[in-house]
This record gives structure tokens, C-alpha cells and sequence, in this order.
């Protein structure tokens, strides 16, 4: 996720924007950049593409004079990491800059619509189109006698920032400098974090705390739809209609490791509460109530190609094979596309039969997977239709492949993949429901109707994580067993393997994932009363015979831990525990049902002492065969 920093204040801002920008180094970046407003209103820009001790370099060599300041890291997601795309970003007269996090959903219409105007663009980011809309309102109000909001030294500029926010619709935070207004810092926030550090005379920006936490602990945190115009004064807060809002700032008490993962114990468990959002920024200006193809055009993928392929192969490792094996489900029902889902390692040594007919979706966080990128290279050899599913734009596997679906769930730093994963099916079931819709095999009512049940997956995610203080209660009477067994159905399955691999990878204890109807096929030997089973028994067309299958187990003394809806009678009678779930359709079950799943392992981990974020023998990103 980008980091935001921002000064107003006495001090030279140019070091203080960097440190901020060296304390959010931990939220992942690929290119940096600040801007510095000095006296005689003169704008230093300085960007770079990597890590921040390369415009630490830069700003050695010529250290920009000035006291009020704007910093960015980013983190790509419109346009590939370079210092064309690094923020700060201008408009034509070079006079606005803004630094920003979030997705501009309408960033392509209002790119076109600003261009027929004459705005000339420098940068393949989203972010760009907010300078040049801002320099449009501020010329066209410059023209009118406009009321003024009170106390303010540059309404205008308040006013413009005003009528722009408007205009964009999706997820910001920004802060942004008007040379024509000095000793004004104004930072936005909508759908995005963002935090005002009180100092004496002196105010901060930060996307988080950390930033700031050396120079005060006094903060405002804004709430969506809130402009803050900050002088060296004073903080004066408005919301989107111009109203003034007051709030009493908090006290921040953690420190700073604390602060970094936002008040949770680890980066994992933080991520596993960010699903949510993870969802919602992959499906945002991707899908809406009245659902068109429209991410096609942004994939650069050919519609034609999703309605002639005859085969679809999935790839990844670990976590994104999984994900791969829920796709699978998704493209058969949904498209009626013929798929195969394989581990990445296997795929690349097989001679598996790609044509051109052939579309391959190689699925991966970092995109730096050695293994998943030599599937891609291999089947480059036979077909041209390769599609990545990917969290890192500006990845190897993003530059070899001509299409990426980005997957908006920000950087993943703990070692075991949570939100990721959540971002990857939601990647996925858009693609399914685009085939299906493309191919036929949906109706246009029928695709509506399947995105609003999209749309509501982030609320019912969020239901589940309330369901945490069941989950460590359960782990507490846990933690000692040596062997778990995962049992569901259907696209349950590939959750099981997911349930089990988390397990695995953070508490080292031994856990298997099976089809419940694979049981009596010989895992049943296992099962006696030192072996649990969780079961993920949602309801579905295959509830009663996964029934069938857990009584065995229990009949053989196995203590039942079950996933369930609510009102569930039959699994939850023979279960020594339930942990309930919101009902939501069957095809998009994964994305909640793998929730407490990913709690589960965190809390017996956590139980067992073992190190959460970064699990032993284990590493972010496998860039070795
Ligand atoms: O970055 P990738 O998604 O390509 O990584 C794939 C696997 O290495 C990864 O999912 C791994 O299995 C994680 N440790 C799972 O939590």
C-alpha cells in the first residue's frame, strides 16, 4: 500500500519527509518521491525508482530548501514501478502536486475527457488525472465570484480540491501543495487511511502513525469524506460538502512496532483483517450492480479470447495453486470452460497439451516465484493467451505476460498468505463470471445478480473475523495435537488443502486436506480419537452426503471442529465445536469459509509459541527452483 507523508511547520521539511517515508518502509514500496515548497514558492521534485536510499542519494547531491513538504512510497497498481509513475505527481503548469493512495476508478474516462481539454499526461498512474482535474476546477472557479469558506487563507484552493473530490469516484487519500497558496497543506481522505500529527506549530501527514511517532503522539485521524487544511497555524477540518467537522485528537500510546502493524500482535493477523478491504479493492470499478465486461479492456485481454478458448490451465504454488484449484470450480460452472489446475512445479516438467486455443492464468502474489515463471515460459512456447492473476505490478511475471489482472490487496508481509489468497479467488470469480457471461452460459440477469452477491462478500467476511475470541478458545484446548485432518466437498476441497497448508506452515503440525468422499478410500485408517477433523460443512448440494462422511469420522471417536451456517442442525449435533460463517452461494463460499481456517492456524501457532510472521524454514518469496 503507499505510504503518504507530509510537513507544515518551522523545520527544513526535506528530512523529515524522509524519515517518515524510512518509518513506512515496512507497508512495501517500489519507488519513492517527495516534493518540497520553498520560499519564494519555488517546487522541488525529486523521484526514484527503488528503494528510498536512492532518493536519499538524490537529496544529498541538491537538499531542496523549505518547510512544508509532501513524500510518497509507492506501491504500484496503475502502471509499471518507474520514476515517470513515482509520485509526486503535477499538472500542465507544474504548479499542483499531489501525492496519493488508493484506486481512481473513473481515472479512464475523466484521463480521456481531461485530454479533449488539452491536459497533456506524463505518467501511466491513476493518480495523475487528479492534478489535472484540480487545475481544471481551479481555473474555471478562478473565473467566478465564489463564496468563501470561513477562516480560510486560500478558498479557492479549498473550493477546487472540494469540487474535484467530487468528481472521482473509488478509494483516495492524498495530500497535496498549490504553489499559489503558501502555508497551505490540504489532505483528502476517502475509503483510505489517513493521519494528522499535531505538533506545536507544526502539523504531520501520514498514511500511519509510524511516520510521525518521533515528533508527536497527538493525532487526528480523519474520517472518509474529510478535507483537512492544514497552514503552520492551525488544522481546520471539513467534510466533502464544506461543513466544519471538530474532533478531539487522540493520544497514540503503542510503540513503534506496534504502531506499524496497527495495533494488532502481527503482520498476519493484521492481514487477515484487512480481507475485507482486499476484496473490495479487487473488485472496485470492476464490477457493479449493473456488471459489464468492463475490466477486459483494463487486462488487456482480448474478449474474443475468453469467448473462443477451449481449455484453461491454472498454475501456482503453494497458496496460488489453491487458489488455482477454486478457479477451476469457478471457470467449469460458471463459463463451462474445460480446466485443469496444477502445481507450477509439476506443470513445467509435464508436456501438458497447450494449443493456441489454450488460455493459461499463472496466479501468484509476488510474481517473483521461480517455478511459476518457468510454467509461464514453458507454455509461452505453445500459446500466446497467458493471463497473470498477480499482487505486484511491475513483477518478472507481470512483464512476461501480455495481460495481469492486479489483484488491489497491497503488499503481504507476513510469510503465510492471507489476503492474497482472498484477492486471487476474487480475481478469479471475475474472470469465471466475465466467461460465462461472454460465452453465454450466464444471462445478463444472471451476472447481475451473481455480482451483488460479490459485492456483499466483504460484509460477510467481516462477520466472520468477529468470530475470532470462538477461534482462540478452540485452539486453547488444541494446540497439543499432532495431526489434523480437513475434510469438505466440492470447492470446499481446495479450501481444506488451504486450511491445512496454514496450519502447517505456522504451527508444524502435521495437517492433510481431503475430499470427504476420498475418505473411505483409505484416510479413514488415520482416524481415531488423537486425530480432530475440521469440516467445512456450509450448506451446499453435497451437505448431506458430507454428512455422511463426518458421522464415520465421528463413529471412529475424531472430535469435529465444523465451519457451519447459521441454524445448521445435522453437523453441528455431531460436532465438538461449530464456528459459524454467513451463508452466501455456494461458487463463492471460499471467500468466507477460509476465514476462520486462517485464524485457526494463527491461534494454535500462536499457542504453540512458534513465530507467526515468519514461520521457520519458510521465505516471502520462493525465487529458487
Ligand atoms: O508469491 P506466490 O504467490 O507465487 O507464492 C507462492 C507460494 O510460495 C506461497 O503461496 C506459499 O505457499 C505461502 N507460504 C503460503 O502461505
Amino acid at each position: 500500500m503507499c505510504g503518504i507523508v507530509g510537513y507544515i511547520g518551522p523545520k527544513q521539511a526535506h528530512p523529515i519527509l524522509l524519515d517518515g517515508l524510512k518509518r513506512l518502509e515496512y507497508r512495501g514500496y517500489d519507488s519513492a518521491g517527495l516534493c518540497v515548497a520553498g520560499e519564494n514558492g519555488k517546487l522541488s521534485i525529486l523521484r526514484a525508482a527503488g528503494k528510498i536510499r536512492v532518493l536519499e542519494e538524490l537529496l544529498k547531491k541538491d537538499p531542496p530548501k523549505g518547510i512544508r513538504g509532501i513524500g510518497h512510497s509507492r506501491w504500484a497498481s496503475h502502471g509499471k514501478p518507474s520514476e515517470e509513475n513515482a509520485h509526486p505527481h503535477t499538472d500542465c503548469k507544474k504548479e499542483i502536486v499531489i501525492v496519493h493512495n488508493g484506486i481512481i476508478e473513473n481515472y479512464f474516462s475523466l484521463r480521456e475527457e481531461l485530454g479533449t481539454k488539452g491536459h497533456r499526461f506524463s505518467s501511466e498512474t491513476d493518480t495523475e488525472v487528479i492534478t489535472h482535474l484540480l487545475e481544471e476546477n481551479l481555473q474555471r472557479l478562478k473565473s467566478r465570484a465564489t463564496p468563501h469558506p470561513p477562516h480560510l487563507a486560500h478558498p479557492l484552493l479549498f473550493l477546487a480540491v472540494q469540487e474535484t473530490v467530487k468528481e472521482l469516484k473509488g478509494s483516495f487519500a492524498m495530500t497535496l501543495l498549490w504553489k499559489q497558496a503558501p502555508d497551505t497543506l490540504i489532505a483528502v481522505r476517502n475509503d483510505c487511511p489517513l493521519a494528522i500529527g499535531l505538533g506545536d506549530r507544526e502539523f504531520f501527514v501520514a498514511s500511519d502513525v509510524p511516520a510521525f511517532l518521533p515528533y508527536t503522539r497527538n493525532v487526528l485521524f480523519l474520517e472518509d469524506r474529510e478535507i483537512a487544511v492544514l497552514s503552520s497555524q492551525q488544522c481546520l477540518l471539513f467534510n466533502f460538502e464544506g461543513k466544519k467537522v471538530s474532533r478531539e485528537p487522540l493520544s497514540i500510546k503503542w510503540n513503534l512496532s506496534q504502531a506499524e502493524k496497527g495495533g494488532y500482535k502481527h503482520f498476519m493477523l493484521k492481514e487477515i483483517f484487512e480481507q475485507p478491504r482486499a476484496v473490495e479493492d479487487t473488485l472496485r470499478g470492476r464490477i457493479g450492480p449493473n456488471s459489464t465486461p468492463g475490466f477486459l479492456q483494463e487486462l488487456n485481454l482480448d474478449a474474443e479470447i475468453l469467448k473462443r478458448v477451449r481449455r484453461v490451465h491454472l498454475v501456482g504454488c503453494g497458496t496460488a495453486y489453491h487458489a488455482g484449484l477454486v478457479g477451476k470450480y469457478l471457470l467449469e460452472h460458471l463459463a463451462g470452460i474445460p480446466c485443469e489446475a496444477e502445481i507450477a512445479s509439476e506443470f513445467r516438467y509435464r508436456r501438458p497439451t497447450l494449443d493456441p486455443e489454450t488460455l493459461l492464468i499463472a496466479i501468484s502474489q509476488s510474481g517473483e516465484t521461480a517455478d511459476t515463471l518457468s510454467a509461464v515460459r514453458e507454455a509461452k512456447k505453445r500459446t500466446s493467451h497467458l493471463l497473470a492473476i498477480c499482487n505486484c505490478v511491475g513483477s518478472t511475471l507481470t512483464r512476461e505476460v501480455p495481460s495481469t489482472l492486479t489483484t488491489h490487496c497491497g503488499p503481504e508481509i507476513g510469510v503465510a498468505s492471507t489476503k492474497a489468497f482472498l484477492g486471487q479467488l476474487t480475481a478469479l470469480t471475475l474472470v469465471a463470471l466475465h466467461a460465462g457471461f461472454l460465452r453465454g452460459q450466464l444471462s445478463a440477469e444472471e451476472l447481475r445478480s451473481f455480482s451483488e452477491e460479490l459485492l456483499k462478500i466483504p460484509g460477510g467476511i467481516r462477520q466472520v473475523l468477529k468470530e475470532e475470541p470462538a477461534v482462540l478458545k478452540i485452539s486453547k484446548e488444541m494446540y497439543k495435537k499432532e495431526h489434523l485432518l480437513y475434510l469438505g466437498r466440492h470447492i470446499q476441497y481446495p479450501i481444506c488443502l488451504e486450511g491445512a497448508l496454514k496450519l502447517k506452515e505456522l504451527s508444524y503440525i502435521h495437517a492433510e486436506g481431503y475430499a470427504a468422499g476420498e475418505m473411505k478410500h483409505g484416510p479413514i485408517a488415520l482416524i481415531d480419537e488423537s486425530m480432530p477433523v475440521v469440516a467445512l460443512a456450509t450448506r451446499s448440494r453435497l451437505y448431506d452426503k458430507l454428512c455422511g462422511n463426518l458421522q464415520e469420522a465421528v463413529a471412529r471417536g475424531a472430535v469435529l471442529i465444523s465451519v457451519v451456517n447459521p441454524g445448521d442442525r445435522a453437523v453441528t449435533a455431531q460436532s465438538a465445536w461449530t464456528l459459524e460463517v454467513p451463508e452466501v452461494p455456494e461458487l463463492l463460499s471460499p471467500l468466507v469459509n477460509i476465514v476462520p481456517l486462517q485464524l485457526f492456524a494463527y491461534h494454535m501457532a500462536r499457542q504453540r509459541g512458534c513465530d507467526v510472521d515468519q514461520p521457520r524454514n519458510l521465505a516471502k518469496s520462493v525465487t529458487v527452483e
